[in-house]
C-alpha cells in the first residue's frame, strides 16, 4: 500500500479539501469503496460512532485499521464517542492523519489535543449542532482542525442547516486575525447546492457522504464539489494584498 501523504501546500494553504465520508459507502465492500475515491479525495472521512455519544453504531479500531491499510489518502477520523480520552490515541497509533473528538464528550480538550499531537497526528475539535463555538476560540492554537457539524451528529443524509455557518464565520475571523493555522471543516448535508455557502463562510475542508457515495460517479462528484468550493472560497486578508 502506498499512502499519499499530504504535502505542505495541501496543509498550509486554504485550498479546499474534499473528504468523502465512508458512512454512505457499501460496508460490505469497504476496500473497493475506498478505492473508488482514492485518486480524487483529499482525505477519507471515517465516522466512528459508539451508540452512546450518538444513537448510531458504526465501527471501531479493527475496521478503521483495515481501512487505513488500503487507503492511499490520509484518514480523517471523526470520533462520535464518549470518553475520547480513553480511545482517541488508538486511532493515532493505527495511522490516522487527523483525529477529531467532540468537545461535548471531553472535559480536557487541550490535554487530549496535546496528546494527539505528541502521538504524531493532527488534532481536531468537533462541535455538534447545539454547542456554541465561543468557549473554544481561545484554544484554537492547540488544534489543527475544527469540525463544525452542519447537522446533528449521528446519521448521514440529513438536511444542511445554514444557520450553523455562523460558527464557521467566527472561526474564520479568529483564524484570519491571528496566527492560527487551522482547517475549518464542515460535516453534514454538504452537496452541490450547499458547498458554496460553506466555502464563502470560511470552511476549507468539506465532508460529503451522500453527495459522493450516492452519486453514480463518486470521483466526478468529488471533482465537482471541489470546483464549486474553489470558486466560492474568498481570499484571505494576506492573499488579497499580495
Ligand atoms: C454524521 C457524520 C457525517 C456523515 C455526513 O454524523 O458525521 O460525516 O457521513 O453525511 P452526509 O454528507 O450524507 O450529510
Ligand atoms: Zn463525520
Amino acid at each position: 500500500m502506498v499512502r499519499r501523504m499530504p504535502t505542505l501546500s495541501n496543509v498550509r494553504s486554504n485550498r479546499p479539501l474534499i473528504a468523502p465520508s465512508l458512512l454512505s459507502a457499501d460496508f460490505a465492500r469497504l476496500a473497493s469503496e475506498v478505492e473508488r475515491v482514492g485518486d480524487d479525495a483529499d482525505w477519507l472521512h471515517v465516522d466512528v460512532m459508539d451508540n452512546h455519544f450518538v444513537p448510531n453504531l458504526t465501527m471501531g479500531p479493527p475496521i478503521v485499521k483495515a481501512i487505513a491499510d488500503v487507503s492511499r489518502v490520509p484518514l480523517d477520523c471523526h470520533l462520535m464517542i464518549e470518553d475520547p480520552k480513553r480511545w482517541a490515541l488508538g486511532y493515532a497509533e493505527l495511522g490516522a492523519y487527523n483525529v477529531s473528538f467532540h468537545a461535548e464528550a471531553c472535559d480536557d480538550p487541550v490535554g487530549l489535543a496535546r496528546d494527539l499531537r505528541a502521538a504524531g497526528t493532527k488534532a481536531g475539535l468537533a462541535i455538534d449542532r447545539d454547542t456554541p463555538i465561543e468557549p473554544y476560540l481561545g484554544m484554537l492554537g492547540e488544534f489543527d482542525t475544527v469540525l463544525i457539524m452542519t447537522i446533528k451528529a449521528g446519521f448521514g443524509g440529513q438536511a444542511f442547516i445554514p444557520e450553523l455557518l455562523d460558527k464557521v464565520r467566527l472561526l474564520r475571523n479568529a483564524r484570519d486575525s491571528g496566527h492560527v493555522e487551522l482547517r475549518i471543516e464542515v460535516d453534514g448535508g454538504i452537496a452541490v447546492d450547499t458547498i458554496a455557502a460553506a466555502a464563502e463562510a470560511g470552511a476549507d475542508a468539506f465532508v460529503a457522504g451522500t453527495a459522493v457515495y450516492g452519486a453514480d460517479d463518486p470521483a466526478e462528484a468529488i471533482r465537482r464539489l471541489r470546483a464549486l468550493a474553489e470558486a466560492a472560497t474568498p481570499l484571505r486578508p494576506h492573499e488579497a494584498t499580495e
